[in-house]
């Protein structure tokens, strides 16, 4: 298809990016799959000849946004072809895997439906998509083209994608692991994404070199069940099996040089083997944060959750991985009113949250979910009940994340600057635990590490002030 418009202008793609890190990594790939097609990125969907909507269905509340943002591109592209052009609606995402068939009814402008196990064949769809309109508008109909593709092909994705471009302001996300073989029973993860898999090491230290030659320090392994990774072992690797597990990777990758920080999200309880731990301990580029999911404090509700594990082992992990790294902020998700969740199994899951303390945490009410073993389950609960045990935990939790934050006043600790704030001449960073800081500097320091003393804890942030800026060169190229 034309990579330009018939002004002559290059085409433009405007992504919009809903749900969790896998779809920001997949976000960023879309675009590299157009970039060879000509499409550079637009800011705003008014400049743009094609939309993709990166969608989420993990929340009702999540995939019903898509819809009204498709009604808002309808009427653009009836405004388009009124003037004589045209604009390309994509869905992408886990809607588009969930609801494909359904979209193209509730919405006939969309154009392109196509899953996240699909997305590298956008140039393939684009094309069809593209002689598909041509038929439609000389018969002067406003409907879209209608291709769907939520296949999940034999092979894997990440085989027919082009290398990484950019990375932004030293920080990359880097997809290791996809799909879930856990069957949650509130959770559409395992349907929309399919089946476990996890890349080959070799393909994953290729990425991971990749990105930091384009400029990036800091590096987040993503799955949706990252630490079940089990990649194929490189050829050349001596020792240690057929596999590599996610340690053995963070292990690997702390050796490439440029490497300053290594994050990985999200886990599994039960996926904590003692070899991850151990790594929290030992690795120095590993960052003293971890995100774990527990959802629930109650060993009847977490069993009705299929989660397959009590609150017990979450207590002892939480005292393991402390062990191996005192300063380790903990981080989680919690569902309150999952069906048959009583007052009693809720105070089992405050009580949790008083004894671990968490740094930061999610929190959502239950959300029934369409083909989900819990959606069919007795015991659902009003949604007054739901929103009033939200509260109290928020209260409790946004607690002890004002009180993590506190704890930390006074200290220089080094902060990745990632962009400008809010405010003029104020940067916004992250430290090693992850907490958000705001402090006065040159744009020219993002994407660095830079020391700085925290001076104010929030609730959701800290105030800093930069103490030392020992190599003022070194940051022009990734600024
Ligand atoms: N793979 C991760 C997270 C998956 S989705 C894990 O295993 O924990 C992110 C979070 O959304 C979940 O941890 C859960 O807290 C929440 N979530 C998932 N399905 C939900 C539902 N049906 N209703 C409310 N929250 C849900
Ligand atoms: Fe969903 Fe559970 Fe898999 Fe996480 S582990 S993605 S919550 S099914
Ligand atoms: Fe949402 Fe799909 Fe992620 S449902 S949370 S975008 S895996």
């Amino acid at each position: 298809m034309s990579s330009v418009r018939s002004n002559g202008q290059r085409k433009r793609v405007f992504i919009r990016t809903y749900g969790c890190q896998m779809n920001v990594y997949d976000s960023d790939r879309m675009a590299d799959v157009l970039r060879p097609l000509g499409y550079a990125l637009a800011a705003v969907p008014e400049q743009a000849d094609l939309v993709v909507l990166n969608t989420c269905h993990i929340r009702e509340h999540a995939s019903e946004k898509v819809y009204s943002e498709l009604g808002r591109m309808r009427d653009l592209k009836v405004e388009r072809r009124a003037g004589g052009s045209d604009l390309t609606i994509a869905v992408a995402g886990c809607v588009a895997q969930a609801e494909g068939e359904e979209i193209a009814r509730r919405q006939p402008a969309v154009d392109i439906v196509v899953g996240p196990q699909a997305y590298h064949r956008l140039p393939q769809l684009l094309a069809e998509a593209e002689r598909k309109a041509a038929i439609a508008k000389a018969g002067k109909r406003l409907p879209g083209a209608g291709v769907l593709d939520t296949d999940f092909p034999a092979e894997s994705k990440f085989d027919h994608l082009p290398a990484p471009m950019g990375v932004r302001a030293g920080s990359a996300f880097l997809s290791i692991q996809e799909g879930c073989d856990r069957f949650c029973t509130f959770c559409v993860v395992p349907y929309t994404r399919g089946a476990e898999y996890s890349r080959p090491a070799a393909k994953v230290l290729a990425e991971a070199r990749q990105l930091v030659e384009a400029g990036a320090i800091e590096i987040t392994l993503l799955g949706q069940n990252v630490n079940a990774y089990h990649g194929e072992a490189p050829s050349s690797s001596l020792g240690g099996g057929t596999t590599w597990s996610l340690a053995r990777l963070i292990r690997e990758i702390a050796g490439i040089e440029g490497v300053a920080r290594i994050r990985y999200t999200t886990s599994h309880p039960r996926d904590m083997d003692d070899e991850l731990i151990a790594a929290h301990g030992e690795v120095p580029q590993l960052m003293p944060y971890l995100h774990l999911p527990v959802q629930s404090g109650s060993d009847r509700i977490l069993e009705a959750m299929n989660r397959r594990h009590g609150r017990d082992l979450f207590l002892r992990l939480a005292d393991r991985l402390r062990t191996a790294r005192p300063d380790l902020a903990l981080s989680s998700d919690f569902i309150v009113g999952f069906p048959g969740e009583s007052d009693a199994d809720f105070d089992d899951t405050m009580r949790l949250v008083e004894q671990v303390g968490f740094a930061s945490a999610f929190s959502f009410k239950y959300s029934r979910r369409p083909g989900t073993p819990g959606a069919a389950m007795d015991g659902q609960v009003p949604e007054t009940v739901k929103s009033a045990r939200l509260h109290a935990l928020l209260v409790l939790l946004a607690d002890q994340a004002r009180a993590f934050n506190a704890s930390k006043v006074g200290q220089t600790v080094p902060v990745l600057f990632a962009e400008p704030g809010r405010r003029p001449g104020q940067l916004v960073g992250k430290t090693p635990w992850l907490q958000s800081v705001y402090a006065n500097g040159q744009v020219r320091l993002i994407g660095r590490i830079v020391a700085a003393r925290l001076t104010e804890g929030h609730a959701n942030s800290l105030a800093g002030e930069i103490v030392t800026v020992d190599d003022p060169g070194a940051c022009e190229a990734a600024a």
